[in-house]
């Protein structure tokens, strides 16, 4: 195993995506997709990049307006995911590609518009993964993505995880690129026409506990964190209803609303 801290990290970025199944999860993330895809506004013709592109829901989106579209993520396990869900769709011309949001392989200035729905956010270095995401934007192209805010529903839950899990040390929360002011600083003078909006993400469940099972069974950072407290039966109990109750705090009339945060940009 190596001993760079960055290189260990995504290793077990890789792994805990490919716990579980995130497929079933993207049932609620194609909606998202779906909005995001609308407010960079993609047409027909563009050449579009999704980074972090799981099982390839803001691709796909991307492909049905009619843009030229390469997906790229780190989890292979996922792409082959995405790869048949295009298929699904009679969509085989999707360049599917395993990377690192760090390291894009693409060249300079190549694609009109880049996109990353709860992908780029992941990288460990929010700065290393921006300077790439703008090296491969043509200038006066479009960047833009969705992200977790700290004080919403997912960000509260990873902030759950973190306090019984401790996280890698010198790595930046992810959620930090859910705050408005911390994206326009990182942004900074690289980009213009900054905009932001906010939307909702509705998940149907019975009852905390189901959506917190559900989470368990499919995510791979609950996946990872219920496993970790195994040895720990009072623990794994605390765990489990501190998000019970903070999931609680969302549901009404049977649906969980939470929001997410877009953030849009024209590369100067
Ligand atoms: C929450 S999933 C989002 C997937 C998809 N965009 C969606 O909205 O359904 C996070 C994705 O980011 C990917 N990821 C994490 N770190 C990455 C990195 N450094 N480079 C590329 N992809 C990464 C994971 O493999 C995973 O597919």
């Amino acid at each position: 195993m190596s001993t760079d801290p960055i290189a260990e990290f995504k290793t077990k970025q890789r792994e805990t995506w490919t716990m579980g199944n995130f497929g079933d999860l993207a049932v609620f993330t194609t909606a998202v997709a779906g909005h995001l895809v609308n407010f960079a506004g993609v047409i027909g013709g563009q050449t579009v990049l999704d980074v972090g592109t799981g099982t390839g829901v803001v691709a796909i989106t991307a492909r049905r307006k009619g843009a030229k579209v390469n997906g790229l993520d780190l989890t292979p396990a996922l792409l082959a995911q995405a790869r048949d869900s295009a298929a699904v769709a009679g969509l085989g011309d999707i360049n599917w590609k395993e990377g690192d949001a760090e390291a894009l392989p693409y060249q300079d200035a190549s694609f009109d518009v880049v996109l990353s729905q709860f992908g780029h956010m992941f990288a460990p270095r929010p700065e290393v993964a921006l300077a790439e995401m703008l090296r491969v934007l043509k200038p006066g192209g479009i960047v833009a993505f969705a992200t977790w805010p700290g004080e919403q529903l997912i960000g509260r839950m990873f902030g759950v995880n973190a306090q019984y899990i401790a996280p890698p040390q010198g790595i930046v929360s992810p959620v930090q690129w859910g705050d408005v002011a911390i994206v326009r600083q990182r942004l900074g003078n690289s980009v213009t026409h900054l905009h932001f909006e906010r939307g909702i993400m509705g998940i149907p469940t019975l009852s905390p506990q189901h959506l917190r099972l559900f989470q368990e069974a499919k995510a791979g950072p609950f996946i990872r964190t219920a496993l970790a407290l195994q040895t720990d039966p009072t623990k794994l109990a605390a765990w489990r209803q501190e998000l019970d109750e903070l999931i609680g705090e969302y549901l009404r009339d049977n649906i969980v609303r939470h929001e997410y945060l877009l953030t849009r940009a024209i590369k100067i």
